[in-house]
């Protein structure tokens, strides 16, 4: 039996609803109905997205069947109209039928826009609300403004709980949505966040702001607002359940940021060490709007990457030589005094897979590449005692690393005259992406190790050839996530679980090349 909704019982509801709502599609009531029992088995709160069938109004017989078999899941009947960024084409008046019957087919909460509402008649819609929560809504689908005035406009409307989605086109567009959560969530049933890639974070850290709840998608590619993540990605990956206030915030800055495997690597450390912790994604689209998010979201620890690892320096209040040398940072901590502290991890993540390997003090290395890569290489094995050599296309920037690092530098065409070296690190952006490049040729590669700094693809051209001529290779991924492990020991004070880092970066990176594989065969069949 369903659980029944009275005038009184929607004020509990909000204490009683998990924090992660799982919104369900499909293209007929069957499909949809077949999708929530999937959701169910690890769910305990849906949204029926009933704009998505064909025919909304159908569904209802299949719905009160499924309620009757799952009575103890809440479920929130939506039937977007088209200006609201749904899908539904009828009026008003069918709208609120559909959800009626929804009501009555067991669903305790049903969501109409705050467009619908005011054009509805206030008796048909507090008549709707004896039957269920109502929950009112509103989209911005371009900016994250003026939330004050939206929610002064929705709460002329009698409802259980106002939620307000936006889009997030800077950071501190989520900084905007939480302290609207947190100022106003002690009056209202709110539910906040914004939508877009740069909204991510909200969807992470809305429900500590005081949201309460926020959406998911049941499966990758059926996200029902952009941005949306899933449902196993909020609960594993972000241990969204857990989060409270003294949850530690980290996160990775850099643009682009997407294919980051830093999440998945730093959230499973903190979660195998018990650290309250959570690391998300920032996508900074500059380092003002980066710094600015920072301040205001009490942020422990940042890993920086691409483009911000030289300009961040200046923002900083404190780095160590290491990394003032080597003019380059990718870890910030937030001390206890609120001062931003910066560091370079990067080499800890060369060092530490070759100490793992041969003796560095007098290792013969050739580092090919004069960039930020190279630097990190350069300046680590120069301070373990190898004796460095670089190797890079313009020459002058080899020559000028050179001499900061007192490293020696080679041209190409004298590589030849070397008969062989303990270690070729790879440094440079050569053999990246769908690139079928190497910087060296097959006869160049005479080495007993090949360190590839490259992760993605896991297969380079030059592992490849190295891997051919015998010659043994250290994976990029082992780079990226030893500096992990560097990253979490100076945030956390702890040994970082290094093996189960690795292994869930390999599977990540196995599952990446797999999908990546099934759309290029899929584009063919087209
Ligand atoms: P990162 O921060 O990842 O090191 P970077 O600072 O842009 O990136 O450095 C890229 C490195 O790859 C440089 O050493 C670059 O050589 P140049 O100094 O000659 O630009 C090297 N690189 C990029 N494309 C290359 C190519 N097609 N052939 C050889 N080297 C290349």
């Amino acid at each position: 039996m369903a659980i029944a909704i009275n005038n009184t019982f929607p004020r509990l509801l909000p204490l009683r609803l998990p924090k992660v709502c799982v919104a369900v599609t499909g293209s007929d009531a069957t499909e949809l109905v077949d999708k929530a029992e999937a959701a169910v088995r690890d769910s305990g709160f849906l949204e029926f997205r009933l704009d998505y069938l064909s025919r909304p109004a159908s569904a209802a017989s299949k719905i009160k069947n499924f309620t009757e078999l799952h009575p103890q899941v809440f479920s929130v009947a939506t039937c977007r109209r088209k200006a609201g960024g749904g899908r539904f084409q009828g009026s008003v008046a069918a709208q609120l039928q559909i959800l009626s019957r929804a009501a009555n087919s067991g669903c305790q909460l049903v969501d109409v826009e705050l467009e619908t509402a005011e054009r509805a008649k206030p008796a048909a819609l507090q008549k709707l609300r004896t039957r269920a929560a109502l929950i009112l809504s509103y989209h911005d689908f371009r900016s994250s403004k003026k939330l004050e005035g939206i929610l002064e406009r929705m709460a002329r409307v009698p409802a259980d709980f106002y939620k307000i989605v936006t889009t997030a086109t800077t950071l501190s567009d989520n900084v905007t949505m939480m302290k609207f959560l947190e100022q106003h969530s002690d009056r209202h049933s709110l539910i906040g966040l914004c939508m877009g890639e740069q909204g991510i974070i909200s969807r992470v850290l809305g429900l500590r702001a005081g949201s309460v709840f926020t959406f998911a998608s049941a499966n990758p590619g059926e996200e029902t607002g952009p941005g949306q993540v899933t449902a196993q990605e909020l609960r594993s990956t972000y241990r969204i359940e857990n989060l409270d206030a003294a949850t530690r915030v980290y996160g990775v800055a850099g643009d682009p940021i997407a294919h980051s495997l830093s999440p998945i690597i730093m959230n499973t450390a903190l979660r195998r060490e018990n650290v309250n912790g959570v690391y998300v994604a920032l996508h900074a689209k500059s380092l003002a709007d980066l710094m600015a998010c920072v301040r205001e979201i009490p942020i422990h620890g940042l890993s920086i990457t691409m483009p911000y690892k030289e300009a961040i320096l200046e923002h900083l209040d404190n780095t160590d030589s290491h990394t003032a040398q080597i003019g380059a940072c990718n870890t910030v901590v937030r001390a206890q005094d609120g001062k931003l502290y910066g560091f370079n991890t990067d080499t800890s993540g060369i060092v530490r897979p070759l100490e793992q390997r041969l003796s560095l003090p007098a290792a013969k290395v050739l580092v090919l590449g004069a960039g930020g890569a190279a630097r990190a290489a350069v300046f680590g094995l120069k301070e373990r005692g190898s004796e460095v050599y670089i190797l890079n296309r313009t020459l002058a920037a080899s020559q000028k690393l050179a001499r900061a690092a007192r490293a020696r530098f080679i041209k190409r065409a004298d590589l030849k005259k070397f008969t062989s070296f303990d270690v070729i690190v790879n440094a440079t952006s050569v053999g990246m992406g769908n690139s079928k490049d190497a910087p060296l040729s097959d006869n160049e590669i005479n080495a007993r190790f090949l360190f590839e700094m490259i992760y993605d693809p896991p297969e380079t051209r030059l592992i490849q050839m190295a891997r051919a001529r015998g010659v043994e290779v250290i994976p990029g991924i082992e780079m990226l996530v030893q500096q992990a492990a560097r990253q979490f020991e100076i945030w956390t004070g702890k040994p970082a679980p290094l093996d189960e880092m690795l292994r869930v970066a390999r599977l990540a990176m196995q599952e990446r090349t797999a999908r990546k594989a099934w759309a290029k065969a899929a584009g063919k069949k087209k």
